[in-house]
């Protein structure tokens, strides 16, 4: 047998072994082998789904902390959701005192600013008191954490308006959507001129369209729009050299896109 029909051989019986048992992490879906280094980008994704983006299996098991929410009636969440950093600290990292305030997601828990805590003390909080490290997260992903919550951070507040508008130039917005921003590859390549198409790799069904989620829901935009959407194609701007201010220009464009076909 050659060596490349060994690997695929061995990975043929990987892939049979983890069908098996619940205990078993699942394949992720990119395949792809994670970063070696950490960068806020990759934090700020792991804020999100982090399995999708890490070795760490898809929790079963209800967040340990979760039961210790201070509002046990709006958000009946389990499993897995409960273990996304921004089911307890919201998209705008500003938990009870955020968008979370009220509503289905509201636990009550308060948010992350601000922060002085040291990169070992946000270190041992993430990996003992919230569990991560047994939840499966690496060194790396960890130290990505770390770097996303001392530098990643931003004040939504200020480039969001009370009504939900981005404080942008969406002239100056739709040509960053049309061209790339910061040298990253255009919105419109994958997202099509008006953000209604599907993207490459989406459901048959796919209706989280660009003026939609830019109108519904402005944080988590803001959010995705930075370190992209895990376990996708998608670029995330902190990787480019797109300013803040252009960020939220590009958000003003997408915000007077159509927001359903
Ligand atoms: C199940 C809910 C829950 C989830 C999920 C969660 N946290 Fe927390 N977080 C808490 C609670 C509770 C505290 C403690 C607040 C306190 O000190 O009383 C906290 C505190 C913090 C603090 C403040 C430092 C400290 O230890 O007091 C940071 C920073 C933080 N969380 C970051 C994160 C990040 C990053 C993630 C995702 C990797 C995350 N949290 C996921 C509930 C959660
Ligand atoms: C290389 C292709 C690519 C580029 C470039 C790209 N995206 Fe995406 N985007 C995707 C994919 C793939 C998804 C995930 C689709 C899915 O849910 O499976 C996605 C998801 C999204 C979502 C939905 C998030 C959610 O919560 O479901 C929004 C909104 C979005 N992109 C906006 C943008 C904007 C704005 C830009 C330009 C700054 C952009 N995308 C650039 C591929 C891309």
């Amino acid at each position: 047998m050659t060596r490349a029909a060994l690997g695929v051989a061995v990975g043929l019986i990987a892939g049979l072994l983890s069908g098996c048992g619940d205990s078993q992490p699942t394949p992720k879906p990119d395949g792809k082998p994670k970063p070696a280094v950490a960068s806020i980008a990759h934090g700020g994704q792991l804020y999100d789904k982090f399995w999708k983006v890490s070795d760490a299996p898809e929790p079963t098991a209800t967040h340990p902390l979760w039961a210790t929410r201070p509002d046990q009636e709006s958000n009946k969440r389990v499993g897995s959701d409960t273990w996304r950093c921004k089911e307890c600290h919201a998209w705008d990292y500003r938990g009870v005192d955020g968008a979370y305030a009220q509503g289905s997601h509201k636990t009550g828990f308060a948010g992350l600013f601000p922060s002085a805590a040291s990169a070992a003390a946000l270190t041992a909080s993430l990996a003992d008191t919230h569990g991560y490290r047994e939840a499966g997260l690496s060194d790396v992903d960890l130290e990505s954490l770390v770097l996303f919550l001392r530098e990643g951070l931003v004040d939504t507040t200020k480039w969001i308006d009370g009504a939900g508008a981005f404080r942008g130039d969406a002239v100056k917005g739709k040509a960053l959507y049309m061209n790339g921003l910061g040298g990253n590859k255009s919105c419109k390549a994958c997202h099509g001129l008006d953000g209604l198409r599907p993207p490459k790799g989406a459901p048959a069904d796919y209706g989280d369209f660009v003026g939609l989620v830019a109108n519904k829901n402005p944080v988590e935009f803001l959010h995705k729009l930075r370190f992209g959407h895990p376990g996708s194609k998608m670029p995330a701007a902190v990787k480019g050299t797109g300013s803040m201010q252009d960020i939220a220009d590009l958000a003003a464009f997408a915000q007077s896109l159509p927001k359903a076909k």
